[in-house]
């Protein structure tokens, strides 16, 4: 059927709000979190203060952030009758279902947090402090070991990788750990982060806003393209493979996951940040057989198509890198942007306005019912 005229599909260049958060100028290749440069935060910041920018709208003083990180490690751990619900949970479930479920049932217990208003930033911080807990909670439980005490005196990166491969993390295996999260922190009005707005937006809770986040993200045309780049490095196997691999997906005029964006009409800077930390990370271990086949797949790809990395093309090897499995690719993306959700919950709450937009009824309006009895 033609696109009546004045339909959007996708709300694809429609401006639905305005914004003091992110700016992506998708020509010039940039990406700004409140005013500051991606390639700056990811080069001199960490996790916790962007949280803090994206949730103050300022960089935090000192004693500041030395506040949020211990409000950070005072927050992780689960109520009892949680890590009992996670437990119970089937072990062959994906991951995202069990953030998605247990931020949902987790609102039950702590309804002072959940509030929709400005004093919810105490759930923003409990709820991007506790993430990890559920993840690492789950992972192993997956794999038939106790639950790990939380580390009250580790940064967010740190306890992140610590709860999911249950040992210490190296300094630069923290660091790279720590420019992910930060580089996925937000992303403007992306699916997730607009669901999360829509939700706030009836004045529901915060907790809410999040469980409808989560479920957004868990679909493969948002989060999980890195994962699906990984599927394909398996599928070349080796670099003199790749070209012959990519021409002929091409021909077939198949996706190459981790290319492409709707906004970024050049290099994603995102891209640019996580090449560098799977060359660097690469290097460390021993193993840059993942960068080096990346390489090879983006020279193809340029050549024969055109197109730009985005953020999915390194981000995959560089989890890989620090051993982290592939299922949990996007719950990882999901402990990031939810600094990013929250940020942009408490900023609806702060200017509400019911976000309801209008369909164009495309059905018949004359129809006459008829009873059931009559119906063929
Ligand atoms: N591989 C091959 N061709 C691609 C491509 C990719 N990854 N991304 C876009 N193209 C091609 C399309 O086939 C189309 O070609 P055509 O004009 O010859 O038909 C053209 O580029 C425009 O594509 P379109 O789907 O209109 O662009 P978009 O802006 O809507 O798509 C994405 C954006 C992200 C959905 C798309 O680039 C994509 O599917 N990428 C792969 C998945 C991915 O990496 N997702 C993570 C995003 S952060």
């Amino acid at each position: 059927m033609a696109e009546p005229t004045g339909v959007a599909r996708g709300l694809q260049d429609v401006v639905a709000l305005e914004s003091r958060i992110c700016l992506i100028d998708g020509q010039q290749g940039r990406l700004i979190y409140e005013g500051y440069d991606i390639r700056d935060l990811a080069e001199r910041s960490t996790f916790e203060e962007v949280a803090y920018l994206l949730w103050y709208g300022a960089l935090p003083t000192r004693s500041q952030l030395d506040d949020l990180r211990q409000r950070f490690g005072q927050v992780r751990s689960l109520p009892e009758a949680m890590v009992r619900a996670v437990d119970a949970f089937p072990a062959t479930a994906h991951p995202m279902d069990v953030l998605r479920t247990t931020v949902s049932a987790l609102a039950l217990f702590e309804p002072e947090e959940t509030k929709p208003g400005s004093s919810s930033i105490g759930g923003a911080q409990r709820l991007t402090a506790v993430l990890p807990t559920i993840l690492g909670q789950f992972h192993r439980r997956r794999a038939g070991l106790p639950p790990l005490k939380p580390r009250p005196e580790m940064s967010a990166a740190a306890y992140l990788l610590y709860a999911l491969t249950d040992r210490a993390p190296t300094e630069l295996e923290t660091r790279a750990i720590d420019v992910a999260l930060i580089l996925h922190a937000d992303h403007e009005l992306n699916a997730s982060t607009f669901a999360a707005r829509v939700t706030a937006s009836t004045l529901s809770d915060l907790y809410s806003a999040v469980t409808s986040a989560i479920g957004t993200l868990k679909g493969p045309l948002h989060g999980g393209a890195n994962e699906r780049v990984m599927e394909l490095l398996d599928e070349i196997g080796t670099v003199d493979l790749a070209e012959a691999v990519i021409k002929q997906k091409l021909t077939k005029h198949e996706r190459i996951m981790g290319f492409g964006h709707r906004v970024y009409k050049v290099e994603d800077p995102r891209a640019t940040i996580l090449r560098e930390w799977s060359h660097r990370l690469g290097e460390a271990k021993g193993n840059l057989r993942y960068y080096e086949l990346l390489r090879k797949v983006e020279e193809v790809v340029h050549r024969e198509k055109g197109l730009y990395p985005n953020v999915d093309l390194y981000s995959g090897s560089v989890y890989a890198l620090l051993g982290l499995p592939r299922d949990l690719f996007t719950p990882i993306f999901a402990a990031s942007r939810i600094a990013g959700w929250t940020a942009h919950v408490l900023e609806e709450y702060q200017d509400l306005r019911l976000i309801r937009p209008t369909a164009h009824y495309v059905g018949p309006t004359d129809l006459t019912y008829i009873p059931i009895g009559q119906r063929s």
